[in-house]
């Protein structure tokens, strides 16, 4: 089946919208929405988040009125949906980015779908979902407009933004939906091939519970491929989660 096929005409994601000025997690008010019926493509947008949701348990947090913050419904959405997340927010992040600056490069992904711009995390991506149900809520933050003093210490060195006004989130969203809607719909070697070519892991050190190595690509099934001295390893994103650096 293709995306096409899948989820019938192109246009559909973003309606219908719910905006909230301030609300706990859009992805909790997303999901909640998809158990009572929501339709494919329904869209929560907020302008503030008090329990901002992470991977693996941590929390997400962005200062009011300065990222995107976002959470779509899809139904029946493809096995590999972090992965073409990942490419789509990539895209649009690069598009919007204050490009001006020295040093900067198009956005890259950490796999499996963290999104860098100049080394630095400017988006992060949430699947959740029911796979027994046939439906995942796309959460995704953008740092669309925060500033230096908006991260806390500790972070700010790994902490990236887009460096534009918060008159940029409406259009950045837009660009996402645009991208969301044409990669949804891309054969999954076209994915791929934009998966590896954004790969900012290539060669690195990498880390996880069980081991360590070399970052060697990305197989095609959309697993991470690391080399751990002699041996080679594909890593699956639902079952590793990487650590920090080694
Ligand atoms: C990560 O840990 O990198 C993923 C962060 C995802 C954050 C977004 S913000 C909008 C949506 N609502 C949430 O509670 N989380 C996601």
């Amino acid at each position: 089946m293709t995306g096409a096929e899948r989820y019938g005409a192109a246009g559909a994601l973003g309606t219908p919208r719910l905006h909230l000025r301030s609300t706990d997690s859009t992805n909790v008010r997303a999901r909640e929405l998809a158990t009572s019926g929501a339709p494919h493509g329904t869209l929560v947008t907020a302008g503030e988040q008090s329990a901002g949701r992470g991977r693996q348990g941590r929390t997400w947090s962005a200062s009011p009125g300065r990222a995107l913050l976002c959470s779509l419904l899809l139904r029946n959405p493809p096995a590999l949906l972090p992965l073409i997340a990942g490419v789509a927010v990539a895209e649009a992040a690069t598009a919007v980015a204050r490009s001006e600056e020295a040093g900067f490069s198009d956005a890259k992904l950490k796999w499996p779908n963290d999104v860098l711009i100049s080394g630095r995390k400017v988006a992060g991506i949430l699947v959740e979902g029911r796979p027994q149900e046939s439906w995942a809520v796309v959460g995704i933050g953008i740092n669309v407009a925060l500033r230096e003093q908006d991260f806390p210490p500790e972070l700010r060195s790994v902490a990236g933004t887009l460096g534009r006004e918060p008159d940029a989130i409406e259009p950045t969203l837009e660009r996402l939906l645009a991208a969301l809607e044409r990669w949804l719909a891309a054969d999954w070697s076209t994915v791929l091939a934009e998966v590896r070519s954004r790969d900012a892991l290539l060669g690195q050190p990498v880390r996880w519970a069980q081991g360590d190595g070399i970052a060697a690509g990305i197989d095609d099934d959309g697993q991470l491929l690391v080399d751990t001295g002699g041996r080679r390893v594909a890593l699956n994103a639902g079952e590793v989660h990487l650590l920090a650096r080694v």
